[in-house]
């Protein structure tokens, strides 16, 4: 029985020996030391030995498990160590790579643009009201006192959509909406995409933005309409600016008038923006003509108001010294990102 247990010992350590895995140790063990185990099997044999033997027999299959149970537990120490430094070998993060850098993104210069007009505005008590870019031929013309034949019909190339129903060409249809809903006092700006069937060039886009504003309550005067001019100019270009209230027609406001700036960009010096002038148009206004007030049910000597509309690709155009309207709609990035962090 020592001869079969010194055997069985050498062959089990070399088998641990040559184990190369957790697993491969954890079913040596089973073999060996196991309950049907071939060492725990010579343990039993043990019991039939003639007495006398039993104690030495019993004390030597005892220090061969001993033994056995001591190389597994180093065998096993070593392959873990093994196995973990292999992991972390292959999950290595190669710190010294160069990041991968991501891309933020910034609002678009009209979006800055507007938010600046917005905020000058509704500084001024002004609400911000949404009108459809779908509208009824009769909101963008009719009630705004364009009738069929008008020539300004012309002067806006109209898409139809059909045959009542049109892409509105300006945002003042927005003034009839706000009207028709909300009684006076009103003090509102109404900004969008507008269209109009023009070729495209550097300075005409079939689609463009403005600004709407349109102020109606009781004792409203030319002379509000102007403070309030003034205030957002000098605002938006800064105090020494000078606003220039020129005669104009619109067919929705009477009397009506065209309102330069003193050029932001020269100062009023002149330059090639002004075209020499030190002068810039910024925006429409007038009064709103009765007719208007009557088409939405109000009472003409009891109301008067103001409006005005603006182009806001032109304002933003020359803040940002862009010289072509398409690049503000084609959404090309590396014209975009240009404007991060921009004012
Ligand atoms: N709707 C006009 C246009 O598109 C701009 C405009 C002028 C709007 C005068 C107004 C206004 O409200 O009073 O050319």
């Amino acid at each position: 029985m020592r001869d079969r247990l010194k055997k069985l010992k050498n062959q089990a350590e070399e088998a641990i020996g040559n184990a190369s895995s957790v697993a491969g140790v954890e079913a040596l063990r089973v073999h060996y030391l196991g309950k049907k185990g071939a060492l725990t099997l010579m343990l039993r044999e043990v019991g039939g030995l003639p007495e006398k033997e039993r104690p030495k027999a019993g004390r030597l299959v005892n220090e061969v498990r001993a033994a056995l149970e001591g190389s597994l537990l180093a065998r096993l120490g070593t392959l873990a160590a093994a196995e973990r430094a292999k992991r972390l070998a292959d999950e290595r993060v190669d710190i010294t790579m160069p990041g991968r850098a991501r891309e933020v993104g910034n609002l678009h210069p009209l979006t800055i643009t507007y938010r600046g007009v917005r905020d000058i505005f509704t500084g001024m008590g002004f609400t911000v009201h949404r009108s459809p870019e779908i509208e009824y031929e009769k909101y963008n013309f009719d009630l705004l006192n364009i009738p069929k034949d008008h020539p300004a019909r012309d002067a806006q190339d109209t898409f139809y959509v059909a045959d009542d129903i049109v892409l509105r060409t300006q945002t003042s249809p927005g003034q009839i909406r706000v009207l028709l809903k909300q009684k006076p006092p009103v003090r509102v700006i109404i900004p969008g995409r507008v269209y109009r069937s023009d070729d495209v060039d550097a300075t005409h886009s079939p689609i463009f933005n403005q600004v709407e504003g349109l102020v109606v309550d009781r004792g409203i005067t030319l002379g509000d309409l102007k403070g309030v001019l003034d205030v957002f100019v000098k605002k938006l270009y800064g105090q020494q600016t000078k606003t220039r209230f020129r005669p104009g027609y619109f067919p929705f406001t009477e009397p009506s008038a065209e309102v330069d700036a003193t050029c932001a960009v020269c100062s009023g010096e002149g330059c090639r923006v002004c075209k020499g002038t030190g002068w810039i148009e910024i925006l429409g206004c007038g009064m709103v003509h009765p007719r208007v007030l009557e088409n939405v049910g109000l009472d003409t000597g009891e109301f008067q108001g103001f409006a005005f509309g603006l182009g806001l690709d032109r304002i933003a155009n020359i803040r940002y010294g862009i010289h072509d309207i398409r690049l503000l709609f084609e959404n090309d990035v590396r014209f975009l990102k240009q404007f991060r962090g921009a004012q």
